[in-house]
């Protein structure tokens, strides 16, 4: 094998998930899922695959940057931080929402800065610049449901999965901004280079996952 595919995988439970569709297409590793292990790179040299675990907010980073030739990615990552890379494949796993949430009854009086807390500043930006709307980004890192209940913001930009988060906090989802599910991505280097190989991947995955 002369070559190695470097996939970035994103740790948690979406990256097991999309391991295991590797794995079954006959592209898996030794150890990958071992629950007993630290280690974050894994190869197998008879198939050429290279896997490494990453956070999932820098899966894109790595893959941007060409440390990665593919990586597994969100939807709402790409969306905020638009690397430059190929989105190749919708997974189809994953599945959430990018969504405005505020606390019960909340009513937008339009007359005022909106108050927006988010990890998806851009995306905010783009979705409440569309609408004409003035609002002000507050930029935190996780546990955005606390901001509207402390008075910190008026609504929230944030991911829905079930919508358990904001139920058991009091706050529902006002609008949709956009689906998201995990995609596949490739440096776009690595897809010229190593095109054929990647491709074969891909059509393996596709095979499992039934389209
Ligand atoms: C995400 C997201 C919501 C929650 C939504 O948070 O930011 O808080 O999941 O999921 P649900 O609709 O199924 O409840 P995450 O668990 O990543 O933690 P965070 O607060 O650190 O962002």
């Amino acid at each position: 094998m002369s070559e190695f595919i470097n996939i970035a995988l994103p740790k948690g439970r979406l990256g097991k998930e999309v391991y295991k569709a590797f794995e079954a297409a006959g592209y898996g590793c030794n150890d990958v899922l071992s629950p007993d292990t630290r280690k974050l790179i894994f190869e197998n040299e008879e198939n050429g695959m290279r896997y490494f675990w990453v956070k999932p907010s820098d899966v894109a980073i790595y893959v941007e940057r060409g440390a990665a030739d593919i990586g597994i990615c969100g939807k709402d990552i790409l969306l905020e931080y638009s690397p430059d890379v190929y989105e190749l494949y919708d997974l189809g796993l994953g599945k959430c929402r990018l969504a405005v949430a505020a606390k019960k009854g909340f009513r937008d009086r339009k007359d005022y800065t909106l108050r927006v807390a988010t990890k998806f500043p851009s995306v905010a930006m783009d979705f409440y610049s569309k609408k004409g709307r003035d609002i002000d980004i507050i930029k935190l890192n996780g546990s955005i449901e606390l901001a509207p209940i402390l008075n910190l913001s008026d609504v929230i930009v944030d991911i829905v999965e079930t919508g358990t988060t904001l139920k058991e906090n009091d706050l529902e989802a006002i609008e949709t901004i956009v689906p998201v599910s995990a995609r596949l991505i490739a440096n776009k280097a690595a897809f010229t280079f190593k095109k054929e190989k990647i491709n074969e991947v891909i059509n393996g995955i596709k095979n499992i996952n039934g389209k």
